[in-house]
């Protein structure tokens, strides 16, 4: 069962750096890294600009540390709608992680090409059948996709593979992203929904029958993880009260 939590800007900034320090903390004892998914698009920006304040960033050991990108643009890593450019911007810049630590998508290969080559970069760091992230970030788009799982796309079918090539139907744009079951291969999943334009559709995701196909976000549900919603009161304004801890 998902645990949702419902906060005002602060409490939300402050609870997310939290749940990532002590992530980061009780992994690197367990077993010595950190392995995190990043989420992309404009919410999490502002956790990664709090996360990279002196405050908050001298509380995680970085030189332990791996993150990766759940989903990206096929775009250059400079492009202003990079995920890797935004992370760049608000947290890489201002934190002493090695670059050997930085796993970024390369864009600038054919994107095909792009998804295999990163899935083999995966499948390098995580043994076994999934990548068993200690924590991935997500986001949810108001048609209820997450990471690049759009509605009615072909990577909402794939049960084999790690990391696919998909078309985002609105611009008809690739994109890159972990598949479903990679997602839920994972020890935790984090999402961040902010915002009052998020509320009917997040309040569809937990009312409505199950169908990933329509809203890809509810088909993620760790296999052998938890899961946390972490909402700011507009985004859960809409909930049924049953579901709010
Ligand atoms: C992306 C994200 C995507 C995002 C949602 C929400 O690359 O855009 O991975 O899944 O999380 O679209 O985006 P916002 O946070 O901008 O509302």
């Amino acid at each position: 069962m998902a645990e949702i939590i419902i906060y005002d800007e602060n409490e939300w900034l402050k609870t997310a750096v939290r749940l990532f320090v002590q992530q980061a903390a009780a992994n690197i004892a367990d077993r010595g890294a950190f392995s995190v998914a990043l989420a992309g698009g404009s919410t999490p920006a502002s956790f990664y600009a709090a996360l990279a304040r002196p405050e908050n960033q001298k509380r995680v050991d970085w030189e332990k540390v791996h993150l990766f990108w759940g989903d990206e643009r096929h775009v250059p890593q400079d492009d202003p709608q990079s995920n890797f450019q935004m992370v760049k911007k608000n947290l890489l810049r201002a934190v002493p992680i090695p670059d050997e630590n930085v796993h970024r998508v390369h864009t600038e290969m054919d994107v095909r090409f792009a998804a295999f080559s990163y899935e083999e970069e995966l499948r390098r760091f995580f043994p076994g059948d999934w990548p068993r992230f200690d924590l991935v970030l997500l986001g949810m788009g108001e048609d209820g996709h997450t990471a690049s799982l759009f509605p009615h796309t072909a990577a909402l079918n794939e049960e084999s593979r790690w990391f696919v090539a998909n078309l985002a139907p609105e611009k008809k744009t690739w994109r890159l992203t972990l598949t479903m079951n990679a997602i839920n291969a994972a020890r935790l999943v984090i999402v961040f929904v902010r915002g009052a334009s998020k509320a009917d559709r997040l309040r569809e995701v937990f009312t409505a029958t199950k169908d990933p196909w329509e809203m890809p976000i509810q088909g993620v549900e760790p296999v052998d993880g938890t899961m946390i919603w972490l909402l700011d009161h507009e985004a859960g304004s809409k909930l049924p009260k049953e579901f709010v801890s």
